[in-house]
């Protein structure tokens, strides 16, 4: 077991890491990831110290934010904190499998992995998941909603990284797909009333700006 102290050290890194992010990178967003992937760890069983940690740090790299060669942060932290080796594999391992790349998305090898991205992606849904991604859309610059705009189905990782749509398509190029994306039953429940929440959301917001209600 790893010390509670190693994980008091990650969220202290990744506050330094993330600040004042408002892309919905933030420091929060890492805290919830840790939370709701201890709290499937729960049911679902898995290496709770590999999940923590691969949970806090799952961002540390991320492509939109850092420019690393090869988890340079996640792994200074590992190494900063003594981690052994193993671990650290383990963790990298799973970093490098949780995020969303449209159709070429990995299914993790591991249980601890979707876990991690199980939690990853909750995060990405519901009421939170809404916000996130209105603070990424306009981080970027990107309208809301542009009438006639038509979303990209079954986007290959390039793709999905370079695309530039607007917020509400991004609803329907990644947010409503991760339901039926979930690995684990925990996960799949919790996302249920996440994903309803969503599409009362859109009937609402295209309801408002349609003039109908
Ligand atoms: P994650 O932390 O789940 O790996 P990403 O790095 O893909 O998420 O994106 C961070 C947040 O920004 C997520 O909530 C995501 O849904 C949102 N987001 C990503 N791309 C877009 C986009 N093109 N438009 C609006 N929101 C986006
Ligand atoms: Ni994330």
């Amino acid at each position: 077991m790893l010390g509670e102290s190693v994980f008091d050290n990650a969220r202290g890194y990744i506050m330094d890491l993330f600040g004042g992010d408002a892309s919905g990178h933030d420091f929060y967003h890492s805290i919830r990831v840790h939370d709701t992937a201890v709290a499937i760890q729960h049911s679902e069983g898995g290496d709770i110290d590999i999940i923590r940690l691969a949970a806090l740090l799952h961002d540390a790299d991320d492509r939109k934010l850092f420019d690393s060669a090869d988890h340079d942060n996640a792994r200074k932290f590992m190494d900063d904190n003594g981690i052994p080796d193993d671990v650290q594999e383990r963790v990298v391992r799973i970093i490098s499998e949780v995020s969303f790349k449209g159709r070429d998305s990995v299914v993790p090898e591991t249980l601890e992995g979707r876990i991690v991205q199980d939690a990853d992606r909750l995060d990405a849904i519901g009421a939170v998941g809404i916000g996130r991604a209105f603070a990424y859309g306009g981080s970027r610059g990107r309208p809301m909603h542009v009438p006639g705009s038509v979303s990209v189905e079954d986007m290959d990782a390039e793709t999905y990284y370079s695309r530039e749509g607007t917020t509400i398509d991004h609803f329907h190029e990644k947010l409503l797909l991760l339901k039926d994306m979930m690995n684990t039953d925990t996960a799949r429940r919790i996302a249920e009333g996440r994903h309803r929440f969503m599409e009362v959301f859109l009937e609402e917001f295209h309801a408002e700006w349609d003039g109908v209600r």
